[in-house]
């Protein structure tokens, strides 16, 4: 199977927002309720999609997908970090790789490069948030070499959501997990970047009025 890991482009976009709602909705079945699941789908893509084609912009974004005979079948990106719940410096908005070929070390290239290229936009250090029934997510990110760092409570729709806080205090740990190719070490600095957990702020402020 060859894989191809490289910068996202704006012509990608269509394409890695079908692949995060599929992938988003099958993870999620059964952690989050049918209604959020039903409703969130459009957010969750536009939060993943607004960092493609940014790595240029000045902004220090990041966002990569792995293709596969011309098929996106992965993504990942990050930035700087917007509040300083996770004690770092850059935070990474979920991965997501097509569910037929999870396992095969798709994920772990693409949080390498990633790494890569947040580093060369400065960045020493990142994390991400993950709900703790992602039992899957969370033990892909361990194995990455993350360390657990925290937890929150935050709203899906109706739905109370534990978060796990994982970080990478030296992101260079995590780049053993991609050689660099030269198309991924172009960095741009800046600031700015999504929640990296995947609830949408329409259903947090529906769920705070709700409680
Ligand atoms: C999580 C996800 C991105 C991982 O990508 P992947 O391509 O399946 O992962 P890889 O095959 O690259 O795995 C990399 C390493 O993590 C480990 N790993 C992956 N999933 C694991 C799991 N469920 N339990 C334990 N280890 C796991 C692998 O064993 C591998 O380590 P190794 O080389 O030492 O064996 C992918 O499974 C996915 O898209 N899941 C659904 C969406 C999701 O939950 N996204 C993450 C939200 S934070």
């Amino acid at each position: 199977m060859s894989i191809i890991i490289r910068r996202a482009t704006p012509a990608d976009i269509e394409a890695i927002g079908r692949l995060v709602i599929d992938v988003w909705r099958e993870t999620y079945r059964g952690i989050l309720s049918d209604y959020v699941l039903a409703t969130q789908t459009v957010p969750v893509g536009e939060r993943s999609i607004r960092y493609v084609g940014l790595d240029s912009d000045g902004s220090g974004r990041a966002a990569l997908v792995a293709e596969r005979a011309g098929t996106i079948v992965g993504f990942a990106a990050g930035g700087p970090a917007t509040d300083g719940s996770l004690g770092t410096e850059a935070e990474i908005a979920p991965p997501y790789v097509a569910r037929r070929l999870q396992f095969r070390g798709i994920g772990g290239r693409l949080m390498g490069a990633l790494a890569h290229a947040l580093i060369a936009s400065g960045h020493k250090s990142a994390g991400l948030w993950i709900p703790r029934d992602n039992v899957a997510a969370v033990a892909f990110a361990r194995a990455l070499g993350g360390t657990v760092a925290g937890t929150r409570s935050t709203c899906a729709g109706e739905t109370m959501l534990e978060e796990v806080a994982v970080i990478w205090p030296d992101l260079a740990e995590l780049t053993v997990w991609h050689a660099e190719p030269a198309a991924l070490s172009r960095g741009a600095r800046g600031s700015g970047l999504a929640a990296p957990d995947i609830v949408a702020a329409d259903a947090l402020t529906r769920c705070r009025m709700d409680g």
